[in-house]
C-alpha cells in the first residue's frame, strides 16, 4: 500500500510555541496609541487582555512553553494528521506531490481551537469571568465557545450579520457550547447602533463585530476581549501546526518546495508557514510561502502597508499592516472568515520583507477547487480553506506545465460541514464573483489615520 497518512503520537505535541519575531532580519513596527501616536505599553492593553497574553504579544523569546493543561486539551485532536493527496494528484495528472495538514479534526472543526484553548486558559488563570469576541463564519466563535465551556467562562459572540443569516447551525453550535450570540451590527453597543443608524441593512464585517466585542470588554471589568486572528499571540498559538508538519514531512521523507495557506487575518497561514520561515532563515528550507486571499477582500495583494485601526469603530490601537481601510465592508462572500479589511502585522511585515508571497482567488474558483478536492479526497472543505486548495492546485498545474516534481504542502484549515448552504447555492449556480471593489476601497483608504 502507498502511504497517504503521516501521523504522530500524542507525545509529539509540541512543548513550546515558536515565536519567529526574534529570528526576523528587521523588527516589526510598534503598535501605536491612536491619541498620542506613541508606542503603547502593556498597561494600555490591560483592560482588554490578561497580562500573560499581552506579554506573549510583545515577546522576544523564541520558544514559549505551552502550559500542561493546554497540551492536555490539545491531545484530544493533536497532533493533527498530515495527508498526501494522492487521488487529487491523479485527478490533476500532475507530477507534483501534494500534502495537506488537516485542522478540521478539532472538535470545533478548524484550527481556531489551538488559540481559543490557550486564550481561555490564561484568562481563567487571571480571574476573567466572561470573554467577548467577534466571529465571521462562526468557526472562531464556536472554538472560543467550546474553550470557554472547558474553563467555566461565559462567552459573548458578535457574529457578522451575513454569516449569522447564512450559517444558522454554527450559531446553534455556539449556543450548544453555552455562548450567547448576537448578529453584528447589533443594537447592544454604541458601535453597532452607529452603523445601523447609517446602514440599517448592513451585512456587517469582522471590523464592525470587533468594535462591538471590544466595546463590551472595555466597559465591563469582569469581561476581557478575545481575538481569533491578527495579533502576534494568536499567530504564535497556531505554530503547533507548522511544527508538527515539519516532523510529518520528515516521516514522508519529503520536503516542501511550496507552502500554501489561506489568509483572513493570517493565523492559520502563519501557524503553518512561520515554523518553516524560521528554518528558511537558518538556511534549512527553501520553501516558497504563499498566502491566498479572496479577490473580494485583497488586503495583501492590493492593500496599503501602513498604520490603521484593527476595527471599524476605531476603538483599537493602530497597527502597521496591509489594509484596505478600516471602514471597508467587503462583499458578502461565503468565506466569511476571510472578510477582514486588514492582515496580521506579522504576516504583513514578512510580506514587506519579501519573505512570503501572496495571491488572490475569486469566489467561484475557490468553490470549484473545494468541490474538486472533495471529490478526490472525500473531505468537504470550509470555503476559507478552499482558497488554499485553489492556490495549491494552481501550483500543481504549473508543476505539470513545467514538468517538475514540486512538493506542495497546504493548510486545510477546517471542514465545511456547517457551510453546506453555500455549497447548495454554488451547485445551483447562485454564487457570483465580485469585481475588485476599487471605489469603496479608495474611499476607505482616504480615511486612513494620519501617522507621520
Ligand atoms: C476554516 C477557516 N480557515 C481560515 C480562516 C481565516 O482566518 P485566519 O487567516 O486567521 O486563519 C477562518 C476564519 O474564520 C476559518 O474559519
Amino acid at each position: 500500500m502507498e502511504s497517504i497518512q503521516y501521523t504522530l503520537s500524542q507525545t509529539r505535541i509540541p512543548q513550546a510555541w515558536y515565536n519567529v519575531v526574534p529570528d526576523l532580519p528587521k523588527p516589526m513596527a510598534p503598535v501605536l496609541h491612536p491619541g498620542t501616536l506613541k508606542p503603547i505599553g502593556p498597561d494600555d492593553l490591560a483592560p482588554l487582555f490578561p497580562m500573560s497574553l499581552i506579554l506573549q504579544e510583545v515577546s522576544q523569546e523564541r520558544d514559549i512553553e505551552i502550559p500542561g493543561e493546554v497540551r492536555q486539551i490539545y491531545a484530544q485532536w493533536r497532533p493533527s494528521p498530515l495527508f498526501r493527496a494522492r487521488r487529487l494528484e491523479k485527478a490533476l495528472d500532475t507530477p507534483a506531490r501534494i500534502y495537506y495538514k488537516y485542522e478540521g479534526v478539532s472538535p470545533a472543526g478548524s484550527h481556531k481551537p489551538n488559540t481559543a484553548v490557550a486564550q481561555a486558559y490564561y484568562n481563567k488563570k487571571e480571574g476573567t469571568k466572561r470573554l467577548s469576541t467577534e466571529t465571521g463564519a462562526g468557526q472562531w466563535g464556536s472554538a472560543l465557545a467550546m474553550a470557554c465551556a472547558f474553563f467555566g467562562l461565559e462567552c459573548k459572540v458578535y457574529m457578522v450579520r451575513v454569516s449569522y443569516d447564512q450559517k444558522p447551525y454554527r450559531r446553534a453550535l455556539m449556543e450548544a457550547f453555552g455562548a450567547s450570540v448576537s448578529p453584528s451590527p447589533s443594537n447592544e453597543t454604541e458601535s453597532g447602533r452607529a452603523i445601523l443608524a447609517k446602514h440599517p441593512d448592513s451585512n456587517g464585517s469582522l471590523g464592525i463585530a470587533i468594535s462591538e466585542a471590544v466595546e463590551v470588554a472595555a466597559k465591563d471589568p469582569q469581561t476581557k476581549y478575545s481575538l481569533g486572528s491578527v495579533l502576534n499571540h494568536v499567530l504564535l498559538h497556531q505554530t503547533v501546526i507548522g511544527q508538527e508538519a515539519i516532523e510529518q514531512m520528515v516521516l514522508a521523507d519529503d520536503d516542501p518546495d511550496v507552502i500554501v495557506g489561506c489568509t483572513g487575518g493570517g493565523s492559520n497561514f502563519a501557524g503553518l508557514a512561520m515554523p518553516y520561515l524560521g528554518r528558511k532563515l537558518k538556511g534549512k528550507s527553501k520553501a516558497r510561502l504563499i498566502a491566498v486571499e479572496p479577490s473580494a477582500c485583497p488586503s495583501l495583494t492590493k492593500g496599503r502597508f501602513t498604520y490603521d485601526f484593527g476595527d471599524t469603530g476605531h476603538l483599537t490601537p493602530l497597527v502597521k499592516m496591509h489594509t484596505l481601510g478600516s471602514t471597508f465592508v467587503p462583499p458578502g462572500i461565503h468565506a466569511g472568515g476571510l472578510r477582514y479589511h486588514g492582515m496580521a502585522p506579522l504576516v504583513s511585515h514578512t510580506m514587506d520583507l519579501g519573505l512570503i508571497e501572496a495571491s488572490s482567488v475569486q469566489q467561484l474558483d475557490a468553490f470549484a477547487a473545494g468541490v474538486q478536492f472533495a471529490r478526490a479526497e472525500g473531505i468537504i472543505p470550509a470555503p476559507e480553506a478552499s482558497h488554499a486548495i485553489a492556490g495549491a492546485i494552481s501550483e500543481a498545474v504549473r508543476a505539470k506545465k513545467e514538468g517538475k516534481r514540486t512538493t506542495i504542502l497546504f493548510g486545510l484549515s477546517g471542514h465545511g460541514h456547517f457551510d453546506m448552504q453555500s455549497y447548495i447555492s454554488y451547485q445551483a449556480g447562485k454564487l457570483q464573483n465580485y469585481d475588485y471593489p476599487a471605489e469603496e476601497i479608495a474611499m476607505a483608504l482616504a480615511g486612513l489615520p494620519a501617522v507621520g
